[in-house]
């Protein structure tokens, strides 16, 4: 009883504690909660669970509503990763990445000369690697489901066919990119109409589509109508997927990267994903040092972070790619000994070079692609999943027939070693093109415990800024005590190694605090990217309550229960 009165008293005061910073508080329900890019998927998942439904189930719901709401970044012909915490503490992960065609080789990017041709990876059939969503869910229904697969799938077919209303901030995203769509998918598609905001799209194309996965589960996708569909498609246009390579796609069970962080074990996403140990190792290099007493964004909590954060992108760019083709040092990357060298020579009084810790010069084409939704059922599981076609609308190429857009994902494998990717990230030998090999990726899907119980469910889209944006999520929840959709609306930023610049959120630091950068020899910018991160979080508050927090840089929504 005792101990009750306390978490009462300790969520009330947490509570009215946000209320007097006058800060936004997300939504917060007592049992149940799905956040995710779009109301519609966020309610499609959250009815799920309302009828009786899992995390699990709902996984699979709201991925195909985002797959029909959000094509910016949802899909059924993209990939991507679930991390996902049971509510007896058990924990996976599963990696439904796109692979490479078997048909794929090396220098498939690259002219007689061996120089890279981006173009060709970025955009159109070439780029496209074989799609792992469809194969994602359906392995999580088949292991962890409970309500049938049909009535998981109805909903987007229903909301496909009734049509989506097209926001604001999709009116803008669809004026921006209709031109490239047109170049790329010819002037009979789709999308050469004009969609302003209150319109309504309907997908009669895709809930056909949707309605053989219904009927056939992954057989639906990889094999039949729609893969044959696929494929002469894709032919037609130079692309090099065949059957066979959608036939022998697999998802494929991971054990997640854990990690301790004070009294926090954070539970994120294995390589094929460098999120996962990338994550780790930052947050094991800004560990020794107090950023409480520092301060949220103030100078000292910046520089320690922007100086993790060089550290572990240059290690990210040499050592990591899919697993089931090179040897990762995990356990070396990520262990304090390594760690703490790794930053003895970090120093408040100046900045590290980037050309200290290794070489290249690069520039950057940042985009806030890929998606994220975080699930936490009535029963206590809870489910982190980040998913994407890679570039907004992939490489912009759209199937009118089947009614989706391709992924543009092989551009996440190094085309050259260093020479960098569409995010600016510079790869090395390890992620070379290989056929069937999965291309790195940043995402970081996470789940964070404190005390053994569940805490935070936190992911986000924005290429290589996702990684920055999961850490800077946790540390404002953990280190300065905001509340979940505080935490989400707090400014951020990045840096990567390469550029040796300090992004930041347009219009929210100080001109003095950009001052003091730079004086410590920090260069820092406002122009590269115009959103770092569009988080979509989930906070178990200490009353077992829940608080969402949905990104307001996107049409981002919390629906619960
Ligand atoms: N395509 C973005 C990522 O996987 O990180």
């Amino acid at each position: 009883m005792k101990q009750l009165l306390w978490l009462a008293f300790a969520a009330l005061s947490f509570l009215s504690c946000k209320e007097k910073r006058n800060v936004e508080l997300g939504l917060i329900t007592k049992e149940a909660m799905v956040v995710s890019a779009r109301e519609e998927a966020s309610k499609i998942g959250a009815n799920v669970l309302k009828k009786g439904g899992n995390a699990f189930d709902a996984m699979v719901a709201t991925e195909l509503a985002l797959a029909v709401a959000y094509p910016y970044a949802g899909n059924i012909s993209g990939g991507g990763f679930m991390v996902y915490r049971q509510q007896d503490g058990s924990i996976g992960a599963i990696d439904y990445r796109e692979k490479a065609p078997l048909a794929a080789h090396k220098d498939m990017y690259l002219d007689s000369l061996g120089n890279v041709m981006p173009e060709r990876s970025w955009y159109g059939a070439l780029g496209v690697g074989v799609p792992g969503t469809v194969a994602g869910i359906t392995e999580v229904h088949k292991r962890f489901g409970t309500l049938p697969f049909e009535e998981l799938v109805q909903p987007a077919i229903d909301l496909a066919r009734k049509g989506v209303i097209v926001t604001e901030k999709q009116e803008k995203r669809i004026k921006e990119y209709k031109d490239k769509i047109i170049e790329i998918s010819g002037d009979s598609t789709r999308w050469t109409a004009d969609h302003k905001a209150g319109d309504t799209i309907k997908y009669m194309n895709m809930a056909n589509t949707l309605e053989r996965i219904k009927e056939k589960g992954r057989d639906g996708f990889y094999k039949g109508e729609t893969a044959e569909t696929l494929v002469s498609f894709l032919k037609e246009r130079g692309g090099i997927i065949t059957l066979e390579d959608l036939e022998k796609y697999r998802a494929k069970w991971r054990d997640p990267v854990t990690f301790t962080y004070d009294n926090l074990e954070v539970i994120s996403m294995s390589p094929p994903s460098s999120g996962g140990v990338c994550l780790a190792q930052v947050m094991k290099m800004i560990e020794p040092h107090d950023l409480h007493e520092y301060g949220h964004n103030s100078l000292q909590a910046m520089q320690v972070i922007v100086e993790a954060e060089r550290r572990a992108y240059a290690d990210r760019s040499f050592f990591l790619g899919d697993p089931d083709f090179v040897e990762i040092p995990r356990d070396a990357l990520i262990s304090k000994e390594y760690l703490d060298a790794r930053m003895q020579d970090f120093s408040f009084e100046k900045a590290t070079s980037s050309e200290a810790v290794s070489y290249g010069k690069i520039e950057v084409l940042e985009s806030t692609e890929t998606t994220h939704y975080s699930i936490v059922d009535q029963f206590g599981n809870a489910v982190s999943v980040t998913t994407t076609l890679n570039g907004a609308y992939g490489g912009k190429l759209y199937c009118d027939e089947l009614g989706f857009f391709l992924n543009n994902e092989m551009d996440d494998f190094s085309a050259k070693p260093g020479i960098p990717n569409m995010f600016g990230l510079l790869g090395a030998e390890a992620n070379a093109i290989a056929p069937e090999k999965r291309m790195l990726s940043s995402m970081t899907p996470t789940i964070v415990e404190k005390d053994g119980k569940l805490l935070m469910v936190v992911g986000t889209p924005g290429g290589s800024t996702i990684i920055t944006s999961v850490l800077q999520t946790i540390l404002n929840v953990h280190e300065f005590d905001m509340g979940m959709q505080e935490a989400v609306n707090a400014p951020r930023f990045h840096h990567q190694w390469l550029p040796d610049i300090v992004m930041l959120e347009p219009g929210a630091f100080s001109d003095q605090l950009k001052q003091q950068l730079a004086d410590k020899g920090y260069q820092t910018t406002e122009e590269r990217t115009p959103v770092i991160g569009k988080v979509d979080a989930i906070l178990a508050l200490p009353d077992g309550r829940l608080e969402g927090g949905a990104d307001k840089r996107g049409d981002d929504t919390a629906v619960g229960f």
